[in-house]
């Protein structure tokens, strides 16, 4: 009698207070309701707010109501199930309050508020990622693969991974970017043209979708899902868990820079060496312009050298340079004199304009982190990043390069930033993941990544990326964009194509509320 009477009033108590909510009020004034029953570790102080409203664009601003920073998968879990309103208040009748947004952030480097949801919940993936049992990256018995906690940075699982003589096979140029982040994109970088872009080199991720139900998907289970959120830019769940494919890691690099005044020579001998199958072909291969109407790093090359690379971009006002790197240890040592001399006999650089330095593997890979640091320290790093990245097909790569970099980018009075170009082959790509490329065998990456500040704002550096757009369109130059944000349908139905109904079929299966990475306009 005693005992039940106790129990009822547990039961009461607990129910009273889950339907007391947390009222969580945004900025905007846009409310967000948790209740307690929920049991989330949620943020709400200003400092959390407006870190998680900004990202590494630093030219949107977008307040959320709440961040997230779960120590479980079954917080998250909650949070969408919630969200979806899932929610019984015990009473057998579910919440009518849910509907916000959620959006999963990594390392908020995305370029334009893609990882942001106004006046919904921002999910804190390192909160998940260091709470993440028994580590964030565990690296399977017989070492060809890890399983890597969403929220880890490419930089923490090289640290975690390479001591044990393994390594992933394709890297993004730099590494503080989430795992989850570069796999909702696809994650590129000068290996791509032989291993493929990182979401072509993963066996299994853990899902949580948008409805709040938590799935493990492969080519062979829940395959939807899986090809689905492979460059799906967040938009069917979060990812939780990544299998990533684990290969024998070198220890040493010798890293090539090799100048080119003639762009016909320059591309000829990039597309062959992504052609080459064989001991002596390259490791990673990129490539990029060295303008004199911008600014001209020569901190690559030796000292004695420096005036003379500069000289020959002021003389030819740009510059070629194909970037080359062949990885080596003690076994492979002989093999690295072969492909010196085969890239000394055969291509054909401005004579005496090939470089090289000899690194540890995991200073090559980390390479752009130096980059990083000198541009923090001249307060150049924390400044607006109007970025335009592109895939054009090889076939009209000559019109691109006399229409746009010569038509447009040498005509400007100055150019800030580095220019990426290089090709890559579209062979290692899986045409059932969610990731949009150029119709071409080979396509080359390029890369416009300015930085305002100084004499350049932000919307004339735009100007500029629309300048070439248009350039392409007119042209009839098929490019596609990565790293986009479009905010009218027509554009995302254009960007996927024939792959549109599909993304848009995969959305009603596994976010139907769509709640998911709102930051990125496609559904709003
Ligand atoms: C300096 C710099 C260099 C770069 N270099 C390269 C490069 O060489 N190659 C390349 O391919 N890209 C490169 N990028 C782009 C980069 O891959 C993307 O911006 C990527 O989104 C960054 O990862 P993040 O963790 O910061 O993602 P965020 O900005 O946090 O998120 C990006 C998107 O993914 C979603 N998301 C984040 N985590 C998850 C998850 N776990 N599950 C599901 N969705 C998630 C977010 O909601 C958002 O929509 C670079 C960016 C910068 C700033
Ligand atoms: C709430 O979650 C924390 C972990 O985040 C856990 O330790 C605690 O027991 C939970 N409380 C309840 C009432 O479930
Ligand atoms: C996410 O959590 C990490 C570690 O707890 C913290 O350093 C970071 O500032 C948080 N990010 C946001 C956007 O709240
Ligand atoms: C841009 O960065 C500066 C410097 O960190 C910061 O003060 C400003 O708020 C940022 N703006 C946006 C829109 O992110
Ligand atoms: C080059 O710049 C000049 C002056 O800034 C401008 O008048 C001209 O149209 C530009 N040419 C091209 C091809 O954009």
């Amino acid at each position: 009698m005693d005992t039940s009477l106790s129990l009822s009033i547990i039961t009461l108590t607990t129910l009273l207070i889950s339907l007391n909510p947390t009222l969580v009020k945004s900025e905007e004034g846009i409310d967000v309701f948790l209740p307690i029953s929920l049991n989330l570790t949620v943020l709400t102080d200003p400092l959390s707010i407006s870190t998680a409203s900004r990202d590494f664009g630093n030219i949107t601003d977008e307040n959320p109501g709440a961040v997230l920073c779960p120590s479980s998968t079954a917080e998250v879990t909650r949070l969408l199930h919630f969200a979806n309103g899932g929610f019984s208040d015990g009473g057998g009748s579910t919440s009518p309050l849910p509907g916000f947004k959620v959006a999963a952030r990594g390392q908020g480097h995305s370029l334009r508020g893609q990882a942001s949801a106004p006046g919904g919940v921002v999910v804190n993936m390192t909160c998940l990622a260091k709470a993440t049992k028994p580590a964030a990256v565990v690296v399977s018995a017989d070492g060809t693969y890890a399983d890597v906690a969403g929220g880890t940075m490419w930089v923490e699982v090289l640290e975690a991974v390479v001591g044990k003589g393994v390594s992933p096979v394709t890297w993004t140029d730099y590494l503080y970017l989430s795992v989850g982040g570069t796999l909702s994109n696809a994650g590129i970088g000068g290996q791509t043209f032989r291993h493929g872009p990182q979401i072509s080199n993963v066996h299994e991720l853990d899902v949580i979708t948008g409805k709040g139900e938590m799935m493990t998907c492969s080519p062979n289970l829940n395959p939807e899902l899986f090809y689905g959120v492979l460059g799906g830019l967040g938009q069917f769940g979060i990812i939780t868990r990544a299998r990533i494919a684990l290969d024998h890691a070198p220890t040493r690099v010798k890293w090539f820079r090799i100048l080119y005044s003639d762009f016909s020579s320059f591309t000829r001998d990039q597309e062959r060496l992504i052609s080459m199958a064989n001991d002596l072909e390259v490791d990673f291969l990129e490539g990029q312009l060295m303008m004199s109407n911008g600014i001209v790093d020569t901190s690559f090359f030796p000292l004695s050298d420096q005036t003379r690379v500069a000289s020959l971009v002021n003389d030819h006002r740009i510059i070629y340079v194909l970037e080359v790197a062949k990885y080596y240890d003690r076994t492979t040592l002989p093999i690295i004199d072969q492909v010196i001399d085969m890239l000394t006999r055969t291509l054909g650089f401005t004579s005496g304009f090939m470089f090289v330095q000899d690194v540890p593997y995991s200073d090559f890979l980390n390479r752009v982190r130096n980059e990083e640091d000198k541009l923090r320290s001249l307060g150049l790093w924390e400044v607006p990043h109007p970025w335009l990245n592109i895939f054009v097909p090889r076939s009209r790569i000559l019109d691109f390069h006399d229409g746009v970099i010569k038509g447009i980018l040498l005509n400007q009075t100055s150019t800030s930033g580095v220019t990426l170009f290089y090709p890559t082959n579209r062979n290692k790509w899986n045409n059932r993941m969610s990731a949009m490329i150029a119709d071409e065998d080979v396509f080359y990456v390029i890369g416009f990544l300015q930085s305002a500040g100084g004499s350049h704002n932000w919307q004339e550096l735009e100007d500029l990326n629309e300048k070439i757009i248009q350039f392409c369109d007119i042209s009839g130059i098929l490019i596609k964009e990565y790293l986009m944000h479009y905010t009218r349908k027509d554009d995302w139905v254009k960007h996927f194509g024939p792959k549109w109904d599909n993304f848009l079929r995969r959305k009603i299966m596994f976010d139907p509320k769509k709640l998911l990475s709102p930051g990125q306009d496609i559904f709003n």
